[in-house]
């Protein structure tokens, strides 16, 4: 087989790339990325060199790249692709939404519409499979109890989740219009190695490195469900070859935290205080719980997550620890500036 991943220097792209390469010995990946802020050669290094990976750099809203590959006149006839390019900080997305919608938007109808045309069998049906990274978010809010279903009202709430919503909604729209058999993903926030540091975790990890406060927002009581990188890619890599075209499924460990949880779990292993505490002003518009029942993808494609929270994390503090050059490498690219998150005089509790 031959699999286009889209966004494959990023922090679960590269993962998945390296788990298929793993996994399916006999497959061949393209690896179709921007290269922007986010996106990083270093998360890939390890096979650069494997004769079974390619890698082109450019846009996915680009039809011109995008239907050189899918139509196979680059590397041969594709299979598959499986689409995790987007812009995906939501503090960005509050900042600077349009290219959100250019990214995660138009980049999807450029994918699905280069995928439904050059994928169309003569004899009805498609040979390209195609599968959408999606989020939790596009749900919106919980309150106090209840879990996201596949079943839950799209309710996105930031820019960046509103623009995962339109793009799912194209989704389901390829497949009831057209027939194209697209699959999506909703997953809860992803944790590992070589995730961005401008993400909570790392974010948090690598100033404790520095004794640098980590920025808490609002009450820090906002909840997430966490699940390691590694089981989110088992998921789609199952979600690709089991999933039934046009449905969805939810992923997530079963694992929510709020966030003062996971920054009292950092500062401790690494044995920081709570002076290097600091509450910041809320997110405007900030989700205040995600859970999901992951109920039908265990039932119907057999996944289960491996990683407990308590080993995961553990495992990926000693990443980042041991990963320093990586590290500078990513936060050193020309194109970085780190969001200006607002800094209250609120004092640590
Ligand atoms: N991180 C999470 O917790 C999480 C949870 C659920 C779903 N997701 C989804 O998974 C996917 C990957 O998330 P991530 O955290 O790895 O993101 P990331 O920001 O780490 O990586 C995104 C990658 O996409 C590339 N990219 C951006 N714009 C592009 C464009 N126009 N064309 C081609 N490439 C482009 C970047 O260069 C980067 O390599 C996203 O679609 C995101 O919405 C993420």
């Amino acid at each position: 087989m031959q699999l286009l991943i889209t966004g494959g220097l990023g922090f679960i792209g590269s993962n998945l790339v390296r788990y298929l390469l793993n996994t399916h010995p006999d497959y061949t990946i393209i690896n179709l990325d921007a290269v922007t802020y986010a996106g990083h050669p270093e998360n890939l290094f390890a096979v650069t060199n494997n004769p079974r990976y390619k890698f082109v750099k450019g846009r996915i809203e680009d039809p011109n790249v995008v239907n050189d590959i899918v139509s196979g006149k680059r590397f041969g006839a594709i299979d598959g692709i499986i689409n995790l390019a987007a812009e995906s900080h939501v503090d960005r997305s509050i900042s600077d939404p349009a290219v959100f919608v250019q990214t995660n938007v138009m980049g999807t109808q450029v994918l699905l519409e280069a995928a439904y045309k050059h994928g169309k069998l003569p004899t009805g049906g498609f040979r390209i499979k195609y599968v959408q990274v999606s989020t939790d978010e596009v749900y919106g809010s919980l309150g106090p109890t209840g879990l996201f279903t596949e079943e839950t009202p799209l309710a996105a709430n930031s820019p960046y989740s509103a623009s995962k919503a339109a793009a799912d909604l194209l989704c389901r729209a390829y497949f009831h219009t057209f027939g194209f058999p697209a699959v999506i993903t909703r997953c809860s926030n992803n944790y590992g190695p070589y995730q961005h540091p401008e993400k909570l975790i790392p974010l948090f990890i690598t100033n404790c490195f520095v004794n640098k406060q980590v920025p808490v927002y609002g009450d820090g009581l906002n909840v997430r469900d966490w699940l390691h990188v590694e089981d989110h890619c088992r998921a789609i890599d199952l979600a690709f070859h089991k999933g039934q075209a046009g449905e969805v499924y939810n992923i997530g460990g079963n694992n929510e935290r709020t966030n003062m949880q996971i920054t009292q779990l950092v500062l401790k292993e690494l044995g920081k205080g709570p002076e290097l505490i600091k509450y910041v002003e809320d997110r405007l518009g900030h989700d205040r719980r995600y859970a999901i029942d992951s109920t039908k993808i265990q039932n119907e494609l057999g996944w289960k997550p491996i990683h407990t929270f308590e080993t995961g994390i553990y495992q990926t503090i000693a990443w980042y620890k041991t990963n320093q050059s990586w590290l500078n490498a990513v936060t050193k690219q020309p194109d970085f500036a780190p969001v200006v998150v607002p800094v209250t005089t609120a004092t640590v509790v």
